[in-house]
């Protein structure tokens, strides 16, 4: 049997053939594993957009904003499953188990989660269990946090003749078991090291990379609530960036960029933004203000 909707692209097509013959067919809904980005509204895709417009259930994290969640539509039903560190207040499993009960109740659910769901976002397995589960699901991508950290600080993460690659990391291991990295490899200069969830750990993990040649003037910058209205920056060095980090009391989310690329702030900082360019030289187009000339 066709879906009798009219389609007017081929993603149209896609989500009206998956949603439409499946609940046709009987089979329920769909789940889309949604990327809200780090924060800020205007870092969404135009697919998550669409996704959370059109969304009948939308499962959320701690990490998703109210700007985000006020995109949803009036009739969708909001359920949190926020996780704060060291307290899951949702076990993972029943997480998973939710969207699949959702799922064949119908309808399109949307797990929404911080930055991108595949990046230390355990979208993995909750994509593996609705595979298992024979439940249609697809992934929007959203920007990861180490990405909104580098627009916000401007800090190219591989910045030619600086870093040869980059290195995305969690800081925390589950049920406090010890960070096992492969230290001597973390070691090298040329590498940009991102560290997401390691807040409690910076310490040890600071002083591991300078114990394992890392030098200890190497710049560092954390990062709290990037591309958000309350966010802080703090730029510092390997061997200092755990004391800075207690003084200034941040608090989670944090994110540390730790390398060589991370000196380049201090240049970047100087740059002038767009707020602070004179009227004269912007134009108003569409609400937001373009420096011209
Ligand atoms: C469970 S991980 C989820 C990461 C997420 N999936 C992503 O792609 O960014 C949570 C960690 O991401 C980092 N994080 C997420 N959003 C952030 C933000 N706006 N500013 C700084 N760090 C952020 C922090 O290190 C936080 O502890």
């Amino acid at each position: 049997m066709k879906p009798t909707r009219t389609f007017t692209s081929d993603r149209d097509l896609r989500d009206g053939v998956r949603t439409g013959c499946r609940a046709v067919a009987g089979l329920g809904g769909i789940v889309q594993l949604v990327g809200a980005g780090p924060g800020d509204p205007e870092l969404l895709t135009m697919k998550a957009v669409r996704a959370i417009g059109m969304a009948s259930v939308i499962v959320y994290d701690r990490l998703v904003s109210d700007e985000i969640l006020a995109l949803a539509p009036p009739h969708a039903r909001l359920i949190d499953v926020g996780k704060t560190p060291g307290h899951h207040p949702v076990p993972q499993d029943e997480i998973s188990q939710l969207l699949i009960s959702l799922a064949r109740g119908g309808g399109r659910i949307v797990r929404l989660k911080g930055g991108d769901p595949f990046m230390f976002g355990r979208g993995g397995e909750e994509a593996i269990a609705l595979a298992t589960a024979g439940i249609a699901f697809e992934v929007v991508p959203g920007i990861t946090s180490a990405q909104g950290c580098a627009a916000s600080l401007k800090v190219p993460l591989t910045h030619r003749d600086v870093a040869t690659g980059v290195r995305f990391l969690t800081g925390h291991r589950r049920d406090g078991e010890a960070l096992d990295f492969d230290w001597p490899g973390l070691s090298d200069s040329s590498t940009t090291l991102v560290v997401y969830m390691g807040l409690a750990n910076i310490d040890e993990i600071a002083s591991q990379l300078i114990a394992h040649g890392r030098d200890g003037e190497t710049p560092v910058l954390a990062v709290a609530s990037a591309t958000r209205a309350d966010e802080v920056q703090l730029s510092s060095t390997l061997s200092r960036i755990a004391g800075d980090v207690r003084r200034a009391r941040m608090q989670a989310p944090v994110l540390f960029v730790i390398g060589e690329v991370a000196g380049l702030a201090a240049v970047m900082q100087r740059a002038i933004t767009l707020a602070e360019v004179p009227d004269q030289h912007c134009e108003e187009r569409e609400g937001s203000r373009v420096a011209v000339g």
